[in-house]
């Protein structure tokens, strides 16, 4: 198994045989996660500490699932009745924690970066679950899962990123894992919610959203990230919703087999219409949900057992 990194803290980080490491470990999670009885000993012994600085849902419940079937003692920090709401800065904080000797720290933060500057800072192991606009990397690797489940690889595939592209974390980590494993990258959305200097990401740019999805086997959609914008980036969700929502009529320029995919939370009417998102035909969102628990359970092992043999090296060094 090829895993060298000692923290996940962006796909940018990953090569190609890193990210396969991480899906081919995750299918054996995929099983065990379906057995009555879910446990592993891979984390035993060792402290998980979640500490999330934005609202989650899928991510923060599934890091703690992870953690804990996985045998690891699993803390979830409250935020909102932290010594943060004191003025406490992200850095005291995971100092402070860092001093009561965790091994993974798990977190999310509104700001750009700021998972980066942590893990500088403490002797665990870091994982990002979202930081600002620029990464979400376990988002982007259950994607890549689903995707290779659904499609039987992960290479040569054309794979459409609708939406607010400007705005999101996670169209940037597929961007990113996409363009490693050799696919090609369509991005569709309107001008006013697309990156600046998105005409040097080596994809293929849409203004048009049946244009952009002809023949397309994957189509991603993304949320509208209204915390992260501060004007009117579209005329009004109605309107967004004719031009940019998926629907039925829209998908037919995809290919017939094309999957529908959404990280969620999902705005039904806005984003994507509530049958197509439903239709188990066409849609993956709840597989992605149920392979967020599994890449989630592999990158925390896999951090692990470099951590172990990183604390096995020292200790020998010690003795020397
Ligand atoms: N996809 C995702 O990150 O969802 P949550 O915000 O609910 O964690």
């Amino acid at each position: 198994m090829t895993f060298r990194a000692r923290h996940l803290l962006g796909i940018e980080h990953l090569a190609p045989d890193e990210i396969r490491t991480v899906l081919d470990l995750a299918e054996t999670y995929v099983d065990l996660n379906r057995r009555t009885v879910k446990h592993s000993d891979a984390l035993s012994g060792m402290t998980q500490i979640n500490m999330f600085f934005e609202n989650s849902t899928r991510t923060q419940a599934s890091f703690e699932l992870a953690g804990k079937r996985l045998g690891a003692d699993v803390m979830n920090m409250s935020v909102a009745h932290s010594s943060v709401k004191k003025g406490e800065t992200l850095i005291d904080t995971a100092l402070t924690l860092n001093a009561m000797h965790p091994d993974l720290l798990v977190v999310r933060h509104p700001a750009s970066g700021a998972v980066d500057l942590l893990a500088q800072k403490v002797n665990c192991a870091v994982l990002n679950a979202g930081d600002g606009r620029h990464e979400h990397p376990t988002q982007a690797l259950l994607d890549a899962l689903t995707i290779r489940r659904a499609k039987g690889r992960i290479q040569r595939l054309t794979v459409a990123i609708c939406g607010d592209i400007a705005h999101s974390r996670v169209a940037r980590s597929n961007l990113i894992l996409l363009g490693k494993m050799e696919n090609r990258i369509r991005l569709i959305g309107p001008p006013t919610l697309m990156p600046s200097g998105v005409a040097d990401l080596g994809c293929e740019v849409y203004e048009d959203m049946r244009e952009g999805l002809r023949d397309c086997d994957v189509v991603m959609m993304l949320r509208l990230q209204k915390e992260r914008m501060d004007g009117g980036f579209i005329p009004s969700e109605r309107e967004y919703y004719h031009r940019y929502g998926l629907d039925a009529e829209k998908l037919s320029f995809a290919k017939e087999d094309a999957i529908v995919m959404h990280p969620g939370p999902m705005n039904r009417g806005v984003e994507i219409d509530g049958e197509l998102a439903d239709d188990i035909n066409r849609s993956v969102i709840q597989d992605q949900v149920e392979m967020g628990v599994a890449v989630r359970m592999a990158s925390m092992d896999l951090l692990a057992r470099n951590l172990r043999a990183e604390r096995g090296r020292k200790a020998v060094g010690v003795m020397v």
